[in-house]
């Protein structure tokens, strides 16, 4: 008797980068029309190891087997011939083309030479509308929400015809009804025989859609549950290797005057609407609401990236100028931005130089010299304190993980020591031991006096850290809830902008 081969094998694939084993003698295999999550702790591994299926990078050592044979993926082409294809974690279009083009980017259908363009739109068409995303193949990318540009890239790679489908963090930056589609989207491939790799922060999405979870731990495999054992606190345990309890550890501490006080606020993206509201001293204040319920511009606004239309900015009593980020540092705001790439940090240059980006005005000693111990000493704390994941400060911070890149961004603006902290999702692509941390760094920040005012997707994250919480729904602030009065319902009605029941 012969037993089918499964879709796909790795046998002990070993992965190295200077001063990083990425990956040790890792196993995994997939069966056809198989969910297959793989999960792990920030810098654990996943990414690297979808990267050499994918063809994107090249293993030190083992093999992998396609159908029971053993092939080469030395480039993304030969991945793709053996049915291959990966959604990457960071977003890999081209801001400056077309959607449709983007979705055919280096495999042009042709017509007597020439690019076809009524092909590319017929068919880009076809799977925009199999993710459930209306927007015409002829829009710019460029045009597009960080969210639906995430659903082009996973149109584009189911236009590719895959076996296997890689998805790394597809959701990190997707609204609640996108992940929905997305999760409609996996489940039929599934049936349709497709197989999934997918990759997740977000343990309630591993336990509704995997069918079997690897973890990976240190580049190693940590273990494997079967659909019948996947649970929270057995995903948490095999990737951190131990027992996170207590994740929300509020402690009751001192709450002061308003240190962030915000007066008919119009932003550029909702004029007809006025903001006002407060933060205080030691307070933690938490902004809930659907994705492009504005969240984002009021930070963005507060902070002088985009040009307030009307309207009064407060720190400590002291008004800030509209329209100057660079006057709002200097008033005590820091904001740590949603879009890492765009506003966070230089992915080119190192993490030190990105932690000491915004602190160059501080440190610069006398005769324009950067103060370059401050810098270092910094750069340590920041790497301790937040426990980025690289092997010296100097490390370009592109060759991080995705989640610590995002703690580099995090270090970048507590080490200018703000008044007033705004954070937009500051756990996205987080893992759940690294979230506890920054949970744990935003309480002893407000026990030190920071305001917070932190934006977030995450219900329980809005739940578990606000001491009072605002909900925004189409540019307004529809409501304003007291930590004891805070409850899933509550946020959910005045986020959809039902505020009969309240
Ligand atoms: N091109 C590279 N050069 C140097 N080091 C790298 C490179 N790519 C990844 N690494 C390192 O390899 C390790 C594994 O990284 P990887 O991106 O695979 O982690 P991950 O599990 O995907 O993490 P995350 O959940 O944060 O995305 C990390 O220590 C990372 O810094
Ligand atoms: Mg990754």
């Amino acid at each position: 008797m012969t037993t089918t081969p499964p879709l796909l094998e790795v046998r002990q694939v070993g992965k190295r980068f200077p001063g990083v084993r990425a990956l040790h003698q890792v196993d995994l295999t997939l069966a056809q029309g198989e969910v297959l999550a793989v999960v792990g702790e920030n810098g654990a591994g996943k990414s690297t190891l979808m990267k050499i299926l994918a063809g994107v990078q090249s293993p030190d050592s083992g093999q992998i087997l396609v159908d029971g044979r053993q092939v080469q993926l030395d480039s993304v082409s030969a991945s793709i011939a053996s049915g291959i294809s990966l959604i990457h974690q960071e977003l890999n279009l081209a801001d400056n083309l077309q959607v449709g083009a983007n979705i055919f980017l280096g495999r042009e259908p042709r017509r007597f030479g020439l690019i076809d363009e009524r092909r590319i739109n017929i068919e880009a068409q076809a799977v925009l509308e199999r993710v459930g995303l209306d927007v015409p193949p002829t829009r710019l990318l460029a045009e597009l929400s960080i969210g639906r540009q995430q659903m082009v890239e996973i149109a584009k790679a189911l236009s590719v015809k895959a076996r296997v489908l890689i998805m790394d963090e597809p959701t990190s930056s997707l609204s609640t009804h996108e992940t929905e589609q997305l999760f409609r989207v996996v489940k039929e491939l599934r049936d349709s025989g497709v197989s999934v790799i997918y990759i997740s922060h977000r343990l309630g999405e591993v336990t509704e859609l995997a069918d079997r979870v690897t973890v990976l731990r240190d580049g190693e495999n940590a273990g494997e549950l079967p659909r019948e054992e996947i649970s929270h606190d057995n995903l948490v345990r095999l990737m951190v290797g131990r027992d996170i309890s207590q994740f929300y550890a509020r402690r009751p501490h001192e709450i002061g005057e308003p240190l962030l006080e915000v007066s008919n606020l119009r932003t550029p993206t909702w004029p007809q609407h006025e903001l006002t509201f407060s933060v205080r001293r030691g307070e933690i204040v938490g902004v809930s609401g659907l994705v492009g319920a504005g969240r984002t511009e009021m930070l963005q606004t507060l902070f002088g990236i985009d040009r307030a239309l009307g309207g009064t900015v407060k720190v400590n009593g002291t008004r800030v100028p509209a329209a100057s980020p660079r006057e709002a540092i200097s008033a005590g705001l820091a904001l740590v931005p949603e879009d890492r790439k765009q506003h966070g940090v230089i992915v080119e240059i190192g993490v030190r130089p990105n932690i000491g980006l915004p602190g160059l005005r501080r440190n610069q000693l006398k005769l324009g010299m950067l103060n370059a111990a401050v810098e270092r000493r910094d750069t340590q704390t920041m790497i301790e304190k937040l426990r980025i994941k690289t092997p010296t400060a100097e490390q370009i911070v592109q060759f991080l993980s995705g989640g610590n890149q995002q703690k580099v961004v995090l270090g970048k603006w507590l080490t200018l020591e703000p008044k007033v902290l705004l954070l937009d999702e500051p756990t996205r692509g987080i893992d759940v031991g690294a979230k506890q941390e920054i949970y744990g760094l935003m309480e002893a920040l407000a026990e030190q006096g920071v305001a917070i005012l932190f934006v977030s997707s995450e219900m329980e994250e809005i739940l578990g850290m606000s001491d009072r919480a605002l909900v925004m729904h189409e540019g307004r602030i529809t409501g304003e809830l007291a930590r004891s009065d805070l409850s899933e319902e509550a946020v959910m009605q005045l986020a959809t902008g039902r505020s009969d029941a309240a």
